[in-house]
């Protein structure tokens, strides 16, 4: 670079005007540009050429051969005709007509066929040869412009029958992009359906309670309530609660029980002896079942009063017997379980004050050198007081 400058003084210093000569502005100042350009005398380039300076309609074209009065009415004509002459020119050889060995794609010029039409080879099954504005998903467009493995073998674009230039991707993608039907299609509506309303369920009633267990011998609970009814005809049945149990007290299961009878039970009658006013059995006191043996008394004086069953059977020496003996009130100075053997050995067991209001249980044991068990009884004793009053023995076992 140091040397430019003084180069360029040596250069410049014998024709020093040449170097500052003025332009000629009035040159650029009458500029027509359609005016012819004269050649200079003696030839040289600068031939005269046609200058348009208006912008074209949209959608006038200029055809092959140059004229540029030929239109089409919309930009798609146009495109969808060079993508058609450009498939003719270079797929159609393989890709059309019956046997061609392209197949199956057999119908690359027929363009309803293609579009959105899916192939049948083994390789591409299901693929769609072309989808409306999406070249890159479109099968024909991939193979030409994206893997460019067709036409198969020359990509020599200097063989325009048998290549595809630049241009032709352009072409063959604005078709697809714009004039396949993809950038108008309108997307279908889609209606929601109304979900479905829920199902009615009524819950089944409660069944009803059970009736009570009977009072009685067996005392067992109470039946099973009835099992709800379904209103709702969807849910189950509910099944009824159990019935309360019954009320009935424990089944009298000792060998004198009083159920059914005195049992052979009677009071004693005697000189000296208290009498009973009545002996039978009843239902007014029981401990156990629903009947008990009961005696009567209405004494003025003091006085024995005996009740008592004779050759009660399977009574050995040595066994226990047990009494139960409800007293009502005070007037009694004790009471007496016994038993009378054979020889008329008499065994008993005293209780003093006896409990009233409430049942007593009373034992006797046989003595183990008995004889045969002849009589089996309870002894009540009134005081001097007055007694009037019913006793009651029940459920002598043995
Ligand atoms: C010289 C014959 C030949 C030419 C020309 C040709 N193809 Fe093919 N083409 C085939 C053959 C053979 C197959 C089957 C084998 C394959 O898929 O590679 C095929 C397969 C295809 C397939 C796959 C079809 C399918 O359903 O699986 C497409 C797409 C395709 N060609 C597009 C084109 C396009 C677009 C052109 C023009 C730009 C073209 N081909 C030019 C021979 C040709």
């Amino acid at each position: 670079m140091n040397l430019r400058a003084p180069l360029l003084l040596v250069l410049c210093a014998p024709f020093a005007s040449a170097c500052f000569q003025k332009l000629d502005d009035s040159a650029s100042r009458d500029f027509d540009p359609n005016a012819a350009v004269e050649a200079p005398d003696g030839g040289g380039s600068g031939a005269p050429f046609p200058v348009n300076l208006t912008t074209p309609e949209i959608g006038k074209t200029a055809a092959d051969n140059g004229d540029v009065t030929a239109t089409s009415p919309t930009a798609c004509d146009k495109v969808t005709s060079d993508a058609h002459d450009i498939r003719q020119r270079v797929c159609s050889g393989c890709h059309e007509g019956a046997g061609a060995q392209g197949a199956p794609l057999t119908f690359i010029l027929e363009d309803n066929m293609i579009i959105n039409g899916k192939s049948t080879s083994a390789a591409n099954a299901g693929k769609t040869y072309i989808v409306p504005g999406d070249p890159d998903n479109s099968l024909i467009y991939r193979r030409a412009a994206i893997i460019q493995d067709m036409p198969p073998g020359s990509t020599d674009v200097r063989n325009a029958a048998t290549s595809l230039s630049i241009s032709d991707f352009s072409i063959l993608r604005d078709w697809i992009l714009m004039c396949t039907g993809g950038a108008s299609q309108t997307s279908g509506a889609v209606t929601t359906g109304a979900g479905g309303g829920s199902g009615t369920t009524t819950s089944g009633a409660a069944g009803a309670s059970g009736t009570t267990g009977t009072a009685g011998t067996s005392g067992a609970a109470g039946a099973g309530g009835a099992s709800g009814s379904d209103a709702g005809g969807t849910s189950g049945t509910t099944t009824g609660a159990g019935g309360a149990g019954g009320s009935g007290v424990a089944r009298d299961n000792t060998r004198f029980n009083f159920e059914a009878g005195r049992q052979g039970w009677a009071a004693v009658t005697g000189t000296g002896l208290g009498t009973f006013t009545n002996v039978a059995t009843s239902g007014a006191q029981i401990f156990a079942g629903t009947r008990a043996l009961a005696g009567t008394i209405a004494s003025t004086a003091a006085a024995d009063y005996f009740l008592e069953v004779q050759n009660p059977t399977a009574l050995t020496a040595g066994a226990t017997v047990t009494f139960h003996v409800f007293i009502p009130t005070t007037g009694l100075d004790f009471v007496q379980p016994y038993v009378v053997d054979a020889a008329n050995v008499f065994t008993g067991s005293f209780f003093m004050n006896p409990t009233t209001g409430a049942w007593a249980t009373l034992t006797v044991v046989i003595p183990a050198n008995a004889g045969a068990i002849t009589r089996l009884g309870v002894q009540f004793h009134t005081a001097t007081a007055t007694f009037n009053g019913t006793v009651y023995v029940d459920s002598v076992d043995y």
